[in-house]
């Protein structure tokens, strides 16, 4: 589904991704670990296309979407939910679905909000509520929830884990396999949990200063004793 070949791009003259290759594939999650600083995020907000490659190529199901702006490239499929979540914070809960679901078809607004609530009831109850009141982990719902109101093909999570109770991060990272497994959305996820993304990941890799430098199946990752070393010492706490 998608497929970045040779992927590079950077700020001004810092380069931060050296020539990425990397596949999707349709039904999958596929997980993107990595220390701080190596990357991640900023192959996500390459591939939404800002900022724009500097050589390489996106290929979204066969069309090469490299280069297109941000606007086109979220009608073609793809929902981000950025790390640090980024929601709305003036608005309520429901305005921030219904930005989510701009580019959605509006006849199926009702049935996209209800899928979305009965994944997260929590939000349910606060519809009125303005995004900014809502806990951390509230937010991170939110956040997720608005990315499905775009009935996405690929689903792209920066650190959906991220400052939240041990708790919450079982309860996202389930919620995560559901979107996957009854909602048939691919999955890209940036995790620095590496742990629990790697478990519940078909494929991961990892990332060192801008590059690939490990690929395989989520449980070979896991079992990989430099990976133990190095990415999930406290990470199973
Ligand atoms: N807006 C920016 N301007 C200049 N440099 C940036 C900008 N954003 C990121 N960088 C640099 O690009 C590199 C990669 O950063 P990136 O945010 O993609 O890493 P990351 O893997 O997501 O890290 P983290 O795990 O801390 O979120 C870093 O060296 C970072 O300082
Ligand atoms: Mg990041």
């Amino acid at each position: 589904m998608l497929k970045l070949e040779g992927l590079r791009s950077g700020y001004g003259r810092i380069q931060a991704l050296h020539g990425i290759d990397l596949e999707v594939r349709e039904g999958e999650i596929v997980t993107l670990v990595g220390a701080n600083g190596a990357g991640k995020t900023t192959l996500l907000m390459t591939i939404c296309g800002d900022p724009r490659a500097s050589a390489g190529r996106v290929v979204l199901g066969g069309e090469d979407i490299t280069g297109l702006a941000t606007h086109h490239i979220m009608r073609k499929g793809i929902a981000h939910s950025p790390e640090g979540r980024r929601i709305f914070p003036r608005m309520t809960v429901l305005e921030n679905l219904q930005m989510g679901a701009a580019t959605a078809d509006p006849a199926h607004f009702d049935a996209d909000l209800k899928r979305a609530l009965d994944l997260f009831p929590r939000l349910n109850e606060r519809l009125d509520q303005r995004g900014g009141t809502l806990s951390g982990g509230e937010q991170q719902m939110l956040a997720i929830a608005r990315a499905l109101m775009s009935r996405p093909r690929l689903l792209l999570l920066d650190e959906p884990s991220l400052g939240l109770a041990p708790l919450v991060v079982r309860h996202i990272f389930e919620i995560i396999r559901t979107i996957n497994r009854d909602q048939g959305v691919t999955i890209l996820l940036v995790e620095q949990n590496a742990y629990h993304a790697l478990r519940l990941a078909h494929r991961g890799h990892v990332m060192v200063n801008g590059r690939i430098a490990l690929s395989g199946s989520g449980a070979e990752l896991l079992a990989n004793p430099e990976i133990r070393a190095h990415y999930l010492d406290g990470g199973a706490a």
